[in-house]
């Protein structure tokens, strides 16, 4: 697969349009969620006198197959040459997914199908600086209630239109959830027992951004925004390569259990985790071994601005703590629930093994109890 193609801007499409001209683009497949209504960039496709645009629109967070198989018709009832997602993580798995599908024999189930790369112009302009799957070959969507992972190089979008402009309307909650998913994302490659040279590149450089430019991007400030878009973008290069770790395979149970964002819940479980995994170094799972685990630790520390590890997971802590963020009451029966909700085989790029004693112990430090 050539390299991906980077177009930043701030709120002008022009390279945007040079780029679908050179592409021989016609119909445009535009598959986008409500944000758009508050973007420039629906002027943009609005505009287009010589492109058709086929607008989709139906389906939801945490998206579902059905969704996608009508995605997959309406883009060849409109004989779509191109598709073109702007969104966030769910619109971005929703695309992702019609482009690998919407070759397929239609009347067999998608799912059990043999992925056969396309070469359908696939462009994707994220609207959160977080999920960073602009970058990745793994979409996630829901089948009869279970979570299906999708994953091919394919998939990756041959071009990303970084608008920084799109932040500009982000809501609060979300601007401060998407940016702490990226924050795990960088954290979680970095420690991972999957990464390589390239990765940890990709992971510290994320890093520094996210930390670097938090407070600026937060008062919506137009370099914080763009800074911030990179680092997700970095971070998301970085988990292309390694996956995540248990902070993510702990954050989905917090997220349907207590309707909080994905990175809210992925940043509650991060710095209990590493607290855990720093009193637990000899459960290291890493071949590299615990002392290469523990230089680990001291670099994120170091990116970190911190002397320790100890001081890094405080660090972290207080970053969560001044972002006002609800944590979650659990009863019993909500721990019940949680430490059988992880399943073990997820936990396995995590570089401290962790048994269910263990993620109930780290269920019982995140959450309040009743
Ligand atoms: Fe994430």
């Amino acid at each position: 697969m050539s390299e991906q193609i980077i177009i930043r801007t701030d709120g002008n499409y022009d390279e945007l349009n040079t780029y679908l001209e050179n592409k021989g683009v016609k119909r445009i497949f535009l598959v986008c969620d409500s944000s758009i209504g508050f973007l420039g960039i629906n002027s943009f496709f609005k505009s287009l006198e010589n492109i058709y645009v086929t607008r989709f629109s139906d389906f939801e967070p945490n998206p579902l197959y059905e969704s996608v198989v009508k995605g997959v018709d309406t883009f060849n009832n409109g004989k779509c040459d191109c598709i073109i997602v702007v969104g966030g993580g769910s619109a971005i798995d929703v695309a992702k997914c019609i482009k690998l599908y919407s070759p397929m024999d239609k009347s067999k189930n998608y799912l059990e199908q043999e992925i056969v790369p396309n070469d359908i112009p696939f462009i994707a302009v994220p609207t959160t600086a977080g999920t960073g799957s602009e970058a990745t070959r793994f979409a996630v969507i829901y089948y009869r209630g279970e979570k299906q992972s999708v994953t091919d190089i394919s998939c990756i979008p041959d071009a990303v239109l970084m608008d920084s402009s799109v932040l500009d309307t982000l809501p609060i909650y979300q601007r401060k959830a998407t940016m702490l998913d990226a924050l795990c994302h960088s954290v979680e490659s970095f420690w991972s027992v999957n990464s390589n040279d390239e990765s940890k590149k990709y992971s510290k450089k994320a890093l520094e951004m996210i930390i670097g430019n938090m407070d600026s991007y937060l008062m919506n400030d137009k370099d914080g925004n763009t800074a911030m878009m990179e680092g997700a973008h970095l971070a998301g290069k970085a988990i292309n390569i390694t996956q995540t770790t248990a902070a993510h395979a702990m954050c989905y149970k917090l997220t349907s259990l207590y309707k909080i964002a994905h990175g809210h819940a992925a940043a509650l479980c991060l710095p209990v985790l590493w607290e855990y995994m720093l009193s637990n170094i000899d459960k290291c799972i890493d071949s590299r071994g615990k002392e290469y685990l523990k230089t680990v630790f001291d670099d994120i520390a170091e990116v970190l601005g911190c002397d320790t590890p100890i001081k890094a997971v405080e660090k972290l802590k207080a970053i969560i703590k001044s972002l006002e963020l609800p944590i979650p009451t659990a009863n019993d029966k909500d721990f019940e629930i949680l430490k059988t909700s992880v399943n073990p085989v997820r936990l396995k790029n995590n570089p401290v093994a962790l048994d269910t004693d263990a993620i109930d112990e780290i269920y019982h430090k995140i959450l309040n109890t009743k």
